[in-house]
């Protein structure tokens, strides 16, 4: 087990860039796989995660190579993978999972998908059932709810589905095998999760309409090879963001950073909080929009967010809980249920540790409530395996007096392997980043 030992740090300064974007690195990968021809992936998040999709790419036999931050995929067009020899592990990724499996459901050959002890804990049903809809044959634990899952892919047919839960990874997973449908599949979601699989699909010349929470596909149509750019991920900018408000002196410049409308619910939060960010540069890159975050030191207060917000932010709750603890006021967190199915609890996972270090928090049965301003002390904290959740607690710590131990970081390594550095570059006071214990 991997400890990262974080002091109470007064000043970060300077000018950082975060790595690739998670959710948009694994999915450029996959429709690289399914295009016609050789993609050039330039920025790729070379984390766990996303080379468990590399992993699983290549095991269906696809020529992947990666050089530093630069993917060369030699994609063999929409019937080019063939059947891998052995069970495909997704590793902690719920998207390489999810995505993947729509994927498989749509091949003339049979795949078994398998994951750790927490993604064999994450709920499967919710792809599963559209995929046997579309015509797909997966069996799964508990009846197709719990991975491993064995898929026998075929000929499917296209749906029109009304999904229960804003869940990009169940909407992608419906997209991808619609990619392999005669006719247009039909995804509408109760609220709009992030929609890069949507824009990356039209990047790679795909026909996809898009019109409020309603995305369609239209399959058996030639992808084309791409080359693109991966945004820095706006959830891995989040740490540092929470970072630089809650640090007395600080002023901290993030280039290039990912700022999709579906996925910038973060920076909305902390403004409401009351925080110091001014984003510059804005530009837009293969649909994407990206630009420059400056934050400074911030009085932050608390705040009460639900609904839309909250889905637009929702990898970034363990961070806000965070900035909710060092906060005037009381921070309310609900229609957050989704998070007990994240890589861990995170709402007993994040409430749980930030007591740990003095903090008033509660978990709701939807979210979490959290009264801010107690004062801090460092402590031995847990990661609970779940990199949202030490990273939330390595942020913590520079807020809390004396030094805090994050038990179990190595995690970070599945979305933020250089934290430990980029924070001690600003400044932070890093005493051990990841001695073995
Ligand atoms: C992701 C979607 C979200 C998010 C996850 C990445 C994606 O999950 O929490 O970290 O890349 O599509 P859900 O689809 O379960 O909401």
């Amino acid at each position: 087990m991997t400890v990262l030992t974080i002091g109470s740090t007064k000043r970060l300064h300077g000018k950082v860039r975060v790595p690739g974007d998670k959710s948009i690195s694994h999915r450029a990968i996959m429709l690289a796989a399914l295009a016609t021809g050789r993609s050039l992936i330039g920025n790729f998040l070379v984390s766990e995660d996303c080379l468990r999709t590399v992993a699983c790419i290549r095991n269906l036999g696809i020529n992947v190579e990666v050089e530093n931050d630069t993917v060369s995929v030699c994609g063999r067009g929409l019937d080019g993978l063939t059947e891998p020899e052995d069970v495909l592990d997704a590793g902690n990724s719920g998207t390489t999972m999810r995505l993947i499996a729509g994927i498989l459901a749509g091949q003339n050959f049979s795949t078994v998908l398998t994951g750790d002890a927490s993604l064999r804990r994450r709920p499967m049903g919710r792809i599963t059932k559209p995929l046997q809809l579309m015509g797909a044959k997966i069996i799964g634990r508990q009846s197709g709810s719990l991975a491993p899952l064995a898929i026998e892919g075929g000929k499917l047919k296209p749906i029109d589905y009304q999904t229960e839960v804003a869940s990009a990874q169940l909407k992608s997973a419906i997209l991808l095998a619609g990619l392999f449908c005669e006719g247009w599949t039909e995804v509408v979601e109760p609220a709009k999760s992030r929609d890069h699989t949507e824009l990356m699909l039209k990047a790679f010349g795909a026909p996809v309409e898009i019109d409020g929470l309603k995305v369609r596909v239209r399959g058996r149509h030639e992808l084309r090879a791409c080359e693109l750019a991966v945004p820095g991920d706006l959830s891995s900018a989040a740490f540092i963001m929470v970072a630089a408000c809650i640090v007395p002196e600080a002023r901290v410049v993030i280039e290039s950073v990912g700022l999709n409308p579906t996925r910038s619910g973060i920076v909305d939060i902390l403004s409401l909080m009351g925080a110091n960010i001014t984003i510059v540069n804005q530009r837009e890159s293969m649909g994407e929009l990206v630009g420059d975050l400056i934050v400074e030191s911030s009085r932050l207060s608390g705040v009460t967010i639900s609904g839309e917000l909250v889905v637009r932010a929702i990898d970034e709750i363990p961070v806000v809980a965070a900035a909710a603890a060092v906060a005037e006021g009381t921070t309310e967190i609900r229609d957050a249920a989704e998070l007990k199915v994240k890589e861990s609890n995170r709402i007993a996972a994040i409430t749980g540790e930030l007591r740990k270090l003095g903090a008033e928090a509660y978990e709701l049965a939807d979210g979490l409530k959290i009264v801010g301003g107690k004062p801090l002390t460092g402590t031995v904290v847990d990661s609970h395996q779940d990199h949202r959740i030490a990273l939330a607690l390595a942020v913590m710590a520079l807020a809390a007096k004396g030094t805090t131990q994050i038990m179990g970081a190595e995690c970070l390594a599945v979305s933020y392997p250089g934290f430990p550095q980029t924070l001690a570059e600003l400044g932070g006071v890093v005493i051990e980043s990841g001695s073995e214990v």
